[in-house]
C-alpha cells in the first residue's frame, strides 16, 4: 500500500509573512495518513525548515542546480538545500523545461546531485496541448521518464517521486479527467516496472495541474494516483487542507 502523498509548489508566489500565516494553520491540524509537502521559494526555506521542524510536514525546494558547486552565479546546490533541511527536490517543472530550456538529460544530471545530497527528486513530466492533440502524451512522457530509469541505480530510482503534469492543464483551469490521467499514470508506471516489478509497485505517481478541492477526489481515488502537486491551491490553507482531506 503506497501512502498517499500532497504537495503544494507555491512557485514564484509568497512572502515572509505567508510562510508563518500558511504553514501555522497547516500544523494547526492532525497528522493524517497522508504525507505533507510543501515547496516555497528559494528565500522562504530556511524560514520553512525551522517553523516545520519535527512535524509532520516536509519542505522542498523547486529546483537546484546540475553543478555541485562552483562559479555558477545565482545557482543553488542540492548540497545547500540539504543543509538547510530540506528533504525534497523538484525537478524539470514544464515551467522549467518550458522557460529555462532545460532538458532531459539536465534534469538527469539534478536527480543524481539531489540523490547524492540525500534530496528525493520530485520529477515531472508531462506533454504539451500540440502533443496531445498530435497523439504523442505517450512518447513524450515516457521518454522524459526512460532517461531517469536508463541512467540512474535500481537503489537511487527507489528514492524517486515522478509527478505527472500534463502542461495544458496547468494553471488554466483545465484538468485532465481521472481517466485521462489514470491512463498516463499506469503507462509510466508499466514503463518501471520493465526494470523492476517492486519498483513499480512502491514508486509514487502524482498528479498535477489543476488539482482543486472539487476534483482532487475523483483524481486521487485512481490506482495509479498516489496524490497531488498542488500549484494554485497550495496558497489557501483551506483549498490545501481540502485536497489533503480527499487524499484519506
Ligand atoms: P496548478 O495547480 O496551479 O495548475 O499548478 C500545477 C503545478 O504546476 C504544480 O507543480
Amino acid at each position: 500500500m503506497r501512502q498517499k502523498l500532497v504537495a503544494g509548489n507555491w512557485k514564484m508566489h509568497g512572502s515572509q509573512r505567508l510562510v508563518t500565516d500558511l504553514l501555522n494553520k497547516l500544523l494547526n491540524q492532525q497528522p493524517l495518513s497522508a504525507k505533507v509537502l510543501v515547496f516555497p521559494p528559494y528565500p522562504y526555506l530556511s524560514q520553512a525548515t525551522k517553523l516545520l521542524a519535527g512535524s509532520f510536514i516536509g519542505v522542498g525546494a523547486q529546483d537546484c542546480s546540475q553543478a555541485e558547486e562552483g562559479a555558477y552565479t545565482s545557482e543553488v546546490s542540492a548540497a545547500m538545500l540539504a543543509d538547510l533541511g530540506v528533504s525534497h527536490v523538484l525537478l524539470g517543472h514544464s515551467e522549467r523545461r518550458q522557460y529555462h530550456a532545460e532538458t532531459d538529460t539536465q534534469v538527469l544530471e539534478k536527480a543524481k546531485r539531489a540523490l547524492a545530497a540525500n534530496l528525493i527528486p520530485v520529477v515531472c513530466v508531462g506533454e504539451t496541448l500540440a502533443e496531445r492533440e498530435a497523439g504523442a502524451t505517450a512518447e513524450v512522457v515516457l521518454r522524459q521518464l526512460t532517461t531517469l530509469l536508463d541512467d540512474l541505480s535500481l537503489d537511487e530510482l527507489k528514492k524517486v517521486v515522478v509527478a505527472y503534469e500534463p502542461v495544458w492543464a496547468i494553471g488554466t483551469g483545465l484538468t485532465a479527467t481521472p481517466e485521462q490521467a489514470q491512463e498516463v499514470h499506469a503507462l509510466l508506471r508499466a514503463a518501471v516496472a520493465k526494470v523492476d516489478k517492486d519498483l513499480a509497485a512502491s514508486m509514487l505517481f502524482l498528479y498535477g495541474g489543476s488539482m482543486k478541492p472539487d476534483n482532487a477526489a475523483s483524481l486521487l481515488e485512481m490506482p495509479d494516483i498516489d496524490g497531488g502537486l498542488i500549484g494554485g491551491a497550495s496558497l489557501d490553507a483551506d483549498q490545501f487542507l481540502a485536497i489533503r482531506k480527499a487524499a484519506e
